[in-house]
Order: structure tokens, then sequence, then C-alpha cells
């Protein structure tokens, strides 16, 4: 129920919400991960259920497609749909030109590929992600599993000469042993405090063989939707310069809540 929502919770719920206003139907939508992207496809669910909104998904993990499912929208793959009208997905960090930190739910290969080949990415986010320099939230790398340690340690000797703050590069766990990615791999989380040249360090890691993908996105969101504590939402987008705000009140609905 709505009144057990944390105010944070509720940052993440109202920029879903305000999210909705850019999904059309007949739309090819990308899907994105982790627990503000969660609330977007409950909404989403909500008016497929209930006003039949017709859409095509594409989901951004197994864990969204599992509740995209459990909502009633049909997910589509990747390789069917082949290429979208618009994403929505949250961010672990944005700086002020939309570059992004992604990958904190692991997801961030399959959410590159999604957002790459959408014409529109909308990033939704609570206030708590807006950074004046990405590299607080660790930068999470997707590595393949042969050769992990080896490439773990290509990655530091680059760090060496980067400018960043720290260097230290650890590998995601699931309890006691590796995390694995939908995509087989292993996530190698450099812990940076600052990026300085993201570009830089984007196209480095990019060429040491063993990476996968990078939890940079640069250049791919074209606006993000920040929801802010006290009910208010902004909307700042990069190509047209805008920043908006609004009130949006968090209005108790059927299953809304519900842990779907
Ligand atoms: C998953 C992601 C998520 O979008 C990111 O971690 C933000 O998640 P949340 O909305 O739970 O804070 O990149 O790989």
């Amino acid at each position: 129920m709505s009144q057990e929502l944390t105010p944070a919770d509720k940052a993440k719920f109202i920029c879903a919400k305000r999210a909705m206003d850019y999904v059309k139907p007949g739309m090819r939508l990308g899907l994105g991960t982790g627990s503000t992207a969660a609330w977007l496809v409950r909404l989403i669910g909500e008016e497929v259920r209930n006003n039949g909104l017709d859409i095509i998904a594409v989901a951004t993990s197994a864990q969204t497609a599992n509740l995209a499912a459990e909502c009633g929208i049909t997910v589509r793959t990747m390789d069917e749909v082949k290429w979208l009208d618009l994403t929505i997905d949250g961010a672990d960090e944005f700086d002020p030109e939309l570059n992004l930190i992604k990958g904190g739910g692991a997801a961030l290969l399959q959410e590159k590929i999604v957002a790459t080949a959408s014409d529109q990415v909308v990033i939704i986010a609570d206030a708590s992600k807006d950074v004046k320099i990405l590299g607080q939230f660790p930068l999470p790398v997707e590595v393949v599993k042969f050769g992990w340690e080896t490439t773990k340690g290509l990655i530091e000797e680059v760090l060496s000469n980067l400018e960043v703050m720290s260097q230290k590069v650890t590998v995601r766990m699931a309890g006691d042993t590796n995390l694995i990615t939908d995509e087989g791999h292993y996530i190698l989380d450099l812990h940076l405090g600052s990026i300085s040249k993201p570009r830089e360090l984007s196209l480095v890691l990019n060429q040491i063989p063993g990476v996968v993908e990078t939890g940079l996105f640069l250049d791919i969101a074209d606006a993000v939707v920040i929801g802010h504590l006290d009910g208010r939402v902004e909307v700042r987008d990069i190509n047209i310069g805008t920043v908006e705000f609004e009130q949006i009140d968090v209005v108790e609905q059927d299953n809304m809540f519900l842990d779907i």
C-alpha cells in the first residue's frame, strides 16, 4: 500500500509515472532493469491489463522479463524486434551531459544493446543519482569468465595511467561465488571515486581483451526524469535543453503497490 512506501520508493515511483507520458500505443518499447524500472513495468502492465495498451516490449534482463510477464506484458526477443522506438531505464549515476553509469543490477550488457538500438532513451532516477562527475558509484565492467583474473590485471594496469581518484577493482559476488550475468559473464566493479575523462576511460576499457562492455553509457540518453523526495518530478531533455518541474501525487491504485 502507498503509505508503506519509503520516501525513496515514492521518488522512484513518481519518475516512472511521469515517464509513462512518453509511452504511446503501438510503440516498440525497451524495458529497463532495477527497482525504478520495475515501477515502470508495473505501470505499463496496468495500462495493458486495464486499458488494452498495445505495445511491443523487449526486456533488458531475465528479471525484467519475468516481472513483465507477471504484469501481463508480452515480451519479445531483441532479435524478433531488432529496433525500438523508446527505451526507459534506470541509472546508478547521471551527470549534467546525461552520461551514465549503469550496471548496478548487473544487466548493463543487454541494457546497452537495447538502449543503443532505440530512437529515444529516457532515464528514470531518483535525485540521489544526480552527480556533477561520474565515478562515486563503482563502474561495472562485464568480462568473460575465461582469464578474468588476467583481464582484471590489465584493467588495473590501464587505470594506473588514468586520471581517477582510486583504482580498486573487485569482482561482484552473489553470496560466496562470483555473480554470473544473464549472458554468462562476470562483473568487475571499478571503484574510481571520480571519472574526469569518461570517454577516454570507455575507449581504453573496451580495447582490453576479455572486456565485453562497460557500464559507461555515453551519448545514449535523451532525457532524464528525476523523482525528488518532496514529490516533484524534474524532466531534463538534453536535446532541446529544457528543464521542467511538476508535482506528482502518489495515489493508491489497484495492485500497483502489491509485490508482484
Ligand atoms: C541495472 C541498472 C539499473 O538501472 C541501475 O542499477 C539503477 O537501479 P535502481 O533503479 O534499482 O536504483 O543499471 O543493471
